[in-house]
């Protein structure tokens, strides 16, 4: 059976320290353990890049030979068709979890080496609720079978539920951290909700990191649970 193929096109490569940092975020998870499959991707709120480096991440790993799948599971709003303008029309998640297309529906395949991707489809009323549905967990647990690994975009955790909905079904969690914008208690609050959910949390990215202010940047961060090394100026490329 043929799948769908879509057309990526990544407007902006992130730069060389992002690509450095995305490598060494992929070699930390391929290092956890053969257990650790399906992993999230959140932050505490909105804005902090975790799509962004859902996407990179995925890439990253699809090139070092395993085969990926990324999933939007962002049902509120979803980015990456625009964002990477990807012109074929393509179902999503939220039609499959609803009942109204098949897997085979959902499943594309990129352009990108062993990079496969579920877009998150048509806003729905009840997110948390989709996402909380037993056969989203059969689903990946089939899927396990077929990919080295699943990645899962979700929404921010902080307000909403979708995230801990999330990491429930998954073996492990990444904590976004936009540099300067997050608050320890708040980042606490974050790590013991993903904890709840019984997933691990495998580490915590600091992002958006203005390396002329942080030259020692990172360290700090050792708290939150792990840290990869990670930066980008944070300003836009002008
Ligand atoms: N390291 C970085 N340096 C500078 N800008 C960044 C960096 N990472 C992401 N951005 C920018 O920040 C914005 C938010 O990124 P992204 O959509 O990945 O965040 P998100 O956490 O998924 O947001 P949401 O919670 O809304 O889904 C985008 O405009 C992106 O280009
Ligand atoms: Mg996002």
């Amino acid at each position: 059976m043929e799948l769908t193929r879509v057309t990526l096109t990544d407007p902006k490569q992130g730069g060389y320290m992002y690509n450095e940092a995305i490598k060494t975020l992929r070699s930390n998870i391929q290092f956890s353990g053969k257990n650790i499959q399906v992993i999230t991707i959140t932050s505490c709120f909105p804005n902090e890049g975790k799509s962004d480096i859902t996407f990179h991440l995925a890439k990253e790993i699809g090139k070092s030979g395993k085969r990926v799948l990324l999933i939007d599971a962002d049902i509120r709003k979803s980015v990456y068709l625009t964002r990477y303008d990807i012109q074929e029309r393509v179902e999503g998640l939220s039609s499959f979890l609803s009942g109204q297309i098949s897997w085979e529906r959902l499943i594309n395949r990129t352009n990108y080496r062993n990079l496969d991707m579920i877009f998150s489809g048509p806003v729905a009323p009840n997110p948390s609720e989709l996402l909380g549905q037993k056969e989203f967990k059969q689903f990946l647990d089939q899927l396990r079978n077929v990919y080295d690994y699943l990645l899962i975009d979700t929404p921010p955790a902080i307000g909403m539920i979708d995230a801990a909905v999330v990491a429930q079904i998954c073996d492990g969690a990444i904590l976004v951290i936009e540099s300067g914008a997050v608050s320890y208690r708040v980042a606490q609050k974050a790590k013991a909700q993903l904890e709840k959910s019984g997933c691990r949390l495998l580490g915590a990215v600091l992002n958006k990191v203005d390396i002329q202010q942080n030259r020692y940047y990172g360290g700090y961060y050792n708290r939150y649970g792990g840290y990869y090394g990670y930066g980008n100026s944070g300003k836009k490329e002008t």
